[in-house]
């Protein structure tokens, strides 16, 4: 698999991952759950069955990446383009998201976590829409932040930030002025972006943010992923040299 190599040489369980986390300085990783269709067909399942476990892996995949001391993480959960499959799917993730946001919202004590939902309100209609900037309010004193990218396009994103540049009365941008009118101007860009399912491609995914981030891809399908399949990202992302552009002198 392109850029994946196995760590058949270490024993991941035993390993601090706390310590390997610090080490590598990771602090945001961004994930593209990818492969709930196929895991749910795979079974003989309809594929809402895969989007309905594919939430129970991201608590698991959540709670990890608390328990590492990784400070900010980012799911893809629904793209500007995922509103072109059909009417049940887009319903019942919908309703997933729905429900998700209020236990998030009930586990506030446990979850310690700032929400941020990330992409054009608008288009989930007035109840989501008020759930979502409800549950950013309400946890807006936690350590920790999870972005939930919901009806969120790379594309997007960036043409909204020029607007809203333009609307203040810019003639012209900088880098910086991007980066403080995007969806993630909360947040530093992420260090390494997961994708499971198999897909090597980032599907509109933080187009801007991406610039220097690793990219990790695994075939595990997104239900499928756990600790044991985070640790493998972790440790390889913890192998990567990073040089942004510059050399390194040892
Ligand atoms: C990702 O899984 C979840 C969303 C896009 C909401 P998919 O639904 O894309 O699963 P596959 O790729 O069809 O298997
Ligand atoms: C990317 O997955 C979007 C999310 C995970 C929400 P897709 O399944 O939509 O991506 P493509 O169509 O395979 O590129
Ligand atoms: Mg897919």
């Amino acid at each position: 698999m392109l850029f994946k190599k196995k760590n058949t040489d270490i024993d991941l369980s035993s390993l601090d991952m706390k310590k390997v986390v610090s080490d590598a300085k990771l602090s945001h990783i961004a994930f593209i759950m990818d492969g709930n269709g196929r895991w749910a067909t795979n079974k003989g399942l309809p594929r809402e069955a895969g989007h309905k476990v594919g939430v129970e892996a991201f608590r698991t995949i959540a709670k990890k990446c608390k328990e590492y001391g990784i400070k900010t993480i980012t799911i893809y959960a629904f793209s500007t383009e995922n509103w072109s499959r059909p009417k049940n799917e887009v319903n019942e993730i919908m309703r997933l998201l729905d429900k998700y946001i209020s236990e998030a919202e009930k586990e506030d004590a446990e979850n310690r976590s700032r929400y941020y939902v990330l992409g054009d309100k608008e288009r989930l209609g007035p109840e989501l829409k008020a759930k979502c900037e409800y549950l950013e309010e309400f946890t807006r004193d936690n350590p920790y932040v999870v972005n939930i990218a919901l009806n969120y396009g790379g594309r997007d994103e960036i043409v909204r930030a020029v607007n809203k540049l333009i609307a203040e009365g810019k003639t012209e941008v900088t880098e910086e002025d991007i980066s403080s009118h995007i969806f993630t101007a909360h947040c530093p860009d992420p260090d390494l972006i997961v994708r499971s399912g198999g897909e090597c491609r980032i599907s509109n995914f933080l187009m801007w943010q991406s610039a220097y981030s690793e990219l990790y891809f695994c075939d595990t399908l997104w239900p499928d992923m756990g600790d044991y399949e985070l640790r493998e990202a972790i440790v390889e992302f913890s192998k990567r040299k990073r040089r942004f552009g510059g050399v390194i002198n040892k």
